[in-house]
């Protein structure tokens, strides 16, 4: 006799109970004890509450597992579905370590490329929380497949759909390379752990020791590789980032990012931030806060390459990604890492409609053979690159020093900015002037009677004659000289009657960056 609907409707429950049930009770306490959340907790706890949709619950592992599968539970090891965040939508997968370690096998990777495949096809973004033990040994080559077929769809989905990875426990061998090629990784403090090969591979190939911790763990990302962008100390503080980065970005790369109700910084005291003596540091965050809506920045990269700062804030309620030289940072130099650190910034700007606002105060590329032997001259060219192809409106400000490559650089007119502004305080030069006139007076300097007084009397000559913003504003480089405090101003005026900018770039397949 054919079963009732309540009697259908029981089987659903207990279906779905035993996929709820993961890997089962002892997995989800040794899951808690190291201050984990399990799969489903972490989406609810960054979606909007009440608002997920699971997909494909009663997917089981393969068959195709050469017959070595001692489980097949419910959902293979990751949830996978949709919910929204501040009311819109977002697609989402959570790797269950629960389950088999949350390593990933033929069925698990289908599942995740079908939800890679929703998002791109809705052009909406994707999260993906990693929590696994990398591909399933058990299920062969059908498990590298499945990394092969995700790598694809990350790439193909580059620049189109944002991509957020979260490293919420290991992800190690190849799975690393899919939150590599995302846009944002997120890290969390004795949580995430992110190598190629672990601790006893290294040992037993190289003799070396090392901990989890120390050779993948989140401050190592964050702060020494840079393949984090976002640090944090807790998975409720992570999710939290997440939310507010998604309130600056665009839903894709058809869209613009939402515009919020305007509102005043602050602060805004520009002179008393910015020392007039070029060689003071001084804290370029707050010259940012004293610009953005209600001073709010959040900062990406924060612990890594600091002598530059970008991130995101809001000018006037629109939303702006800002790249700026950090004088309290080695003088804000332009390194091998600062450099990869804002060209991948400016590049995920322009692919996603953000304006680009560059506040510059540097004394150039920083010198040295340890800089020129880690390839400044391949990685400084990055910046040129991501900027000159660039075609989001662009706005410049000088504030203090733009010495020599790093004048042009940061996003100089030579570079296409829309709009440079430059503060009475700005010294646009080749390089400083002690080095100038060092070199250019030599000979007089070597004669004088008195070389000191001669040495100080052309440093002082020089000064005079082009460490200012006039000489680059007699020539049309600098488009205003501005009173520092009406920065956020021209700022929000630039913004706003650029937003109908629009530029068309030759045709050509891709260009060949200098990665
Ligand atoms: C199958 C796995 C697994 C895997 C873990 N498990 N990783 N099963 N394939 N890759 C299983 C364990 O057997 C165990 O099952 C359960 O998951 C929990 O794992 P534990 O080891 O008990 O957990 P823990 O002590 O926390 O250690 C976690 C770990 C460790 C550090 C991740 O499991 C580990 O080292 N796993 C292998 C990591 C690795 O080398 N991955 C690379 C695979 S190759 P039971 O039944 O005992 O509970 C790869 C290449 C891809 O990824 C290439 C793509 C380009």
């Amino acid at each position: 006799m054919a079963l009732t609907i309540k009697q259908k409707t029981q089987e659903l429950r207990k279906r779905i109970e035993a996929a709820f049930a993961g890997g089962g009770e002892k997995a989800i306490e040794k899951q808690k004890a190291i201050g984990k959340l399990t799969a489903r907790e972490r989406i609810d706890s960054i979606l909007d509450p009440g608002s997920f949709s699971e997909y494909d619950m009663f997917i089981e592992s393969s068959n195709n597992d050469f017959g070595m599968n001692k489980v097949h539970i419910p959902g293979d090891g990751v949830i996978t579905g949709m919910g929204t965040i501040e009311g819109h939508p977002v697609c989402i997968y959570a790797q269950d370590f629960t389950v088999v370690g949350g390593s990933l096998g033929y069925m698990h990777a289908k599942k995740i490329c079908k939800i890679m495949d929703h998002a791109l096809k809705m052009k909406m973004p994707i999260i993906g929380i990693n929590d696994s033990g990398g591909a399933r040994i058990q299920e062969g080559v059908n498990a590298l497949a499945g990394y092969g077929e995700i790598f694809y769809r990350n790439t193909k989905a580059s620049g189109v759909i944002p991509q957020i990875s979260v490293i919420l426990g290991p992800c190690a061998g190849g799975a690393v390379y899919s939150p590599a090629l995302t846009d944002f990784v997120f890290v969390v403090d004795n949580i995430s752990k992110m190598f190629i090969t672990g601790p006893d591979v290294i040992k037993s190939v190289l003799g070396e020791d090392i901990s989890q911790e120390d050779l993948g763990g989140a401050r190592t990302h964050a702060e020494i590789t840079g393949n984090a962008h976002f640090f944090s100390h807790s998975e409720k503080e992570c999710f939290a980032q997440i939310r507010k980065l998604v309130s600056y970005i665009p839903w894709s790369n058809t869209k613009k990012a939402e515009e919020f109700m305007p509102r005043n910084p602050k602060k805004q005291q520009f002179e008393s931030l910015v020392p007039a003596d070029s060689r003071k540091p001084y804290d370029i965050r707050n010259v940012i806060k004293a610009i953005t809506d209600n001073s709010e920045f959040l900062e990406v990269h924060e612990l890594f390459a600091a002598n530059l700062v970008v991130g995101f804030g809001r000018v006037n309620g629109q939303s702006a990604g800002f790249v700026a030289n950090q004088p309290a940072v080695m003088a804000g130099v332009l390194d091998v890492d600062a450099s990869d650190k804002a060209a991948r910034f400016i590049r995920y700007c322009d692919a996603f409609n953000i304006p680009l606002v560059t506040l510059v105060d540097l004394p150039g590329y920083l010198p040295g053979s340890d800089q020129e032997h880690a390839g400044v001259i391949r990685h400084g060219a990055k910046i040129l690159y991501a900027y000159s192809e660039a075609t989001v409106p662009k706005i410049t400000v000088i504030l203090r020093k733009a010495y020599g490559g790093g004048y042009i650089a940061m996003c100089s007119s030579h570079l296409r900015a829309d709009f440079v502004f430059a503060w009475p305080l700005a010294e646009i030069a080749v390089m400083g002037s002690e080095g100038a006139a060092n070199i250019i007076f030599r000979k007089e300097i070597a004669e004088a009677e008195n070389p000191e007084a001669m040495r100080a009397q052309k440093i002082a000559e020089y000064r005079e004659k082009f460490a200012n913003p006039y000489a680059a504003a007699a020539y049309g480089y600098v488009d205003a000289v501005i009173d520092p405090s009406s920065t956020r101003e021209m700022i929000a005026h630039a913004l706003d009657v650029s937003k109908n900018k629009s530029e068309v770039a030759p045709e050509r397949k891709h260009g060949i960056p200098p990665f």
